[in-house]
Formats: C-alpha cells, structure tokens, sequence
C-alpha cells in the first residue's frame, strides 16, 4: 500500500528517510531578526485598535487574515491579508495566512489584542523543508513569537492555540462589526493619508510607462494585454501590485465599466481607458483613469466627449467639501452630463435620469485599503452621509455610449470616456491627490508628446 503523503506535501514528492530527517534538524546557526524591527504603522494601529474596543465593551472581536485559496491543484492564489485584518495590525504580508487577531474583553470597558500566528519553522521536525504552503525553505521565513511581538507591539500565541473559534463577534460574518470596522476606516490618519499619496504617485509613474510603451503596445496583436503587463511591472516593482484589475479598454471596450479582459488590438484612431492602481506594501491603493488618443492626438469627436465628461469632473470636485453630502458631487456631475447630453440633442431635456442609459454607475466611493472602501458602512454614514476632512475618495463621471446605442448619432458611438482621480478632504475643500497627472485635453496631448518624443 502506498503511504500517505507527509503534511505539506504533494504526490511527486519524495519519501524522506528517518536518517536524512535526522540530519535535517540539526547544525543550523541562529538567525534572529534585527531588534529594531518595529512596523511603521504598529502606534496608528494601536490607536484604531482602541477606537474599535470602546464600541464593543465586554465583547470577543475576531478578526481573521483569511486563509489562503487554491488557484488550481496544488497552487495558491498569492495571498493578501484582509483590510481590517492589516489596519489593526500593520501587519501587511503573504506570510499572514490563517493568521487571527483577537480582541479578548479586559474588564468591562477595553480589550487585550492577542495576535494567533503560525511563527516561525521550527527547525526540529519536518515542516521547514517539507511543507510547501509555510515551510520556510519554501516560502520563506516568517517571525517567531517574541519577534513578531516586537513588531507589532501585541501578544502572540502560537495558531495551534486556536482550533475552535470561541464564541464572540468575528468580522467577515457578524454585520455590525463590519459595518464599525467599514466606519472607522473612513477617515484616513496622517499615516494612511501618506501610504495613499505613495500609491497615487507610484501610479503616475505607472500611467507614464504606459505611454511610452506605447508603439510597442499598438504593434502587437494583443496591444490592451501589453498595456496591463507594463502597468503590472511598475506596480509590483514599487509596492505590492495592482489595487485591483488593471482594465486596459481600447475603442468600444472603453464602453465596458470593468473591462478587464484586456484581449484586444490597439487602433491609433481609438482612444484607451486605462484603469489602474498600484497597491503599496502597506495595501493602500490609488484608482486613477485617463482616457487617451492612441495616436497622441484626440479627434474632433473625442474631444467633445471628453470635455463634456472633464466639465462634469470639475463640477463634481468643485462639490467636496467637509459638510457636503456624499452624493453632492455625483449630482452635480451629472447635472452637466444631462445638460451636455441635451444640447447634443441626444436628450430631449436634461430632466429625469435618462442620462444613466450613458453614465450607467455611480461616480465616485471612498478609497483607502480597498479600492471600494469602507463598503460595509451604513448608508447613513456614506452614501446618505456627508463628507468629513480625511476623507479620501474618488471622482470619476464618464459617458459610455455603446457601439450599438440607437439613440447616438453614428459618429459618437463606440466612444468611452472616464476621468477617475483621487481627492482628500480637507478644512477648505478637496486636495487633488493625482494632479500630476494631465486632465485637459490640451495638457494631456502635450505630456503624451513629451514623453514619446521628448
Ligand atoms: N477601478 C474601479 C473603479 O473605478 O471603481
Ligand atoms: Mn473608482
Ligand atoms: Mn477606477
């Protein structure tokens, strides 16, 4: 009969012999971490970690990781620990697997955080070079106990202590710790306000890599999958990777929100909606869209397109200020839109909602950790809210009028457009996180120029 595999392991594995098992555990040279390995968001962390206990006095809180999920077979998708997990940890990496922060009621009002973690491969038994999903000479090391406390300023207890989840709130299923968790994180700390300045400026550096990628972009068959891959370089050399699917959407695609396929030929008649975020290490991400003309130029008709839709950004950004509702800058937004639809004739009066068969979503969210950030708040206190100073969030009106909208005159169909930037609130008013990026269409020709032919 064959044996059964080894924990970690896989079936093309080889058999390890007691002797060479032996041999394994023994002659390696301690290797502790530097002492001064304090994460950089350990005190923010502590901080939330506190606003979070005075809402749940005397309760269990449990806040999972999440575990890592098979791609296929023996393979993992690459992991990333959950939001609320990481901004009440710091803690960032792929090694956060099946890791689990509890907050255990300390008399009736606060909590003591402990922190379950799988530490460090023991050198004593098998897992270090055996087990391929966390033995360290697979996937490399990860703090011991005192190391990761030293880190993160919590106590840890080893994984193994935790089988049963015991009774208490736990974040991915209980409602209402989720929607506090959502709220909490609405107002960024000086500390996130900086990761996401990171991200943004990552981007643009990405957004210019683009465009001078591209000539090769437009001569290959699959010019939008060229255009994701160049992005993907600068964000995975600069931070973690993407913040979300790149969505490279070149002529009619553009009309597609989320057109992530990205399978399709460039034409320099066309323009490209490029979507894109870099995600620093520390997992805040940016979400930036320019709309470019392939050939560097804009034609006349996509010029009117794209004004239309940059008026209707500028009006929207001209909305935020702390004070204002949530949904002032979309209203008026799209106020423009309606009114720029009606005088094109494509409306018959910018009355009603008739502008969403061409606006088709919502033009704007908060950002942060997760590029649709803060979802679990409650309306009240996102969408029916209003806007507060730290906020971050996005404008992002566009027009996506469908290649086979009936209603367009010929000429206007086919074309999308989105102009997607990032906002902080602050005292006034709204800082531009992503001015260094060009807007109008006259900058935006001048910068692709510069750097195709500069
Ligand atoms: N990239 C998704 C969005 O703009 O919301
Ligand atoms: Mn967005
Ligand atoms: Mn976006």
């Amino acid at each position: 009969m064959k044996e059964p595999a080894a924990p970690g392991t896989v079936s093309h594995d080889l058999p390890v012999s007691p002797e060479l098992e032996r041999f394994m555990t023994g002659d390696w040279s301690a290797t502790p971490l530097p002492s001064g390995i304090r994460l950089p968001a350990a005190d923010p962390a502590a901080a939330r970690r506190a606003r979070l206990s005075a809402h749940f006095p005397g309760e269990r809180l449990i806040v999972p990781a999440g575990e890592l999920k098979v791609r296929s077979n023996d393979c993992d998708h690459r992991f990333r620990p959950h939001s609320a997990y990481a901004w009440l940890t710091g803690l960032t990496g792929e090694d956060q697997a099946g890791h689990v922060l509890v907050l255990e009621p300390d008399g009736p009002h606060g909590h003591e955080a402990v922190l379950y973690i799988r530490p460090r491969s023991p050198r004593s038994g098998t897992e270090f070079y055996r087990d391929r999903r966390y033995g360290e000479f697979w996937v490399g090391r990860r703090p011991d106990l005192a190391e990761a406390e030293r880190m993160t300023g919590i106590r840890c207890a080893h994984l193994d202590a935790y089988r049963q989840p015991p009774p208490g709130r736990d974040a991915p299923n209980d409602a209402q710790l989720a929607s506090v968790l959502s709220e909490l994180r609405l107002v960024k700390d000086a500390w996130e306000v900086a990761q996401l300045q990171l991200a943004v400026d990552h981007t643009t550096a990405g957004f210019e890599d683009v465009v001078r990628a591209l000539p090769r972009a437009l001569a290959h068959p699959r010019g939008e999958r060229w255009i994701e891959g160049i992005f993907q370089l600068r964000a995975r050399a600069e931070g973690n990777g993407t913040g979300y699917e790149t969505i490279a959407a070149s002529g009619a695609h553009a009309c597609v929100l989320h057109w992530i396929r990205n399978d399709g030929p460039l034409d320099p008649g066309d323009l490209l909606l490029l979507d894109a975020g870099v995600e620093t290490d520390s997992l805040y991400t940016a979400d930036i869209t320019r709309t470019l003309p392939l050939s560097g130029r804009f034609s006349p008709v996509q010029r009117q397109v794209y004004e239309l839709v940059l008026a209707a950004q500028e009006a929207g950004i001209a909305a935020l200020k702390p004070g204002a509702s949530f949904r002032d800058f979309h209203r008026a937004g799209m106020r423009v839109i309606a009114e720029g639809l009606a005088e094109w004739g494509v409306l018959k009066s910018a009355e009603g909602d008739f502008h969403r068969r061409y606006t088709l979503c919502s033009s704007g969210h908060m950002l942060g950790l997760d590029v649709h950030d803060c979802a679990r708040a409650r309306a009240e206190t996102c969408l029916d809210g209003v806007l507060e100073e730290g906020q971050v969030l996005t404008v992002e009106p566009g027009l996506y009028l469908q290649p086979d909208d009936e209603t367009l005159p010929p000429e206007l169909r086919g074309i999308g457009v989105r102009i997607e930037d990032d906002l902080l609130i602050t005292s006034e008013g709204a800082r531009l996180m992503s001015q260094a990026l060009p807007r109008t269409p006259d900058a935006v020709e001048a910068w692709m120029g510069a750097l195709l032919y500069g």
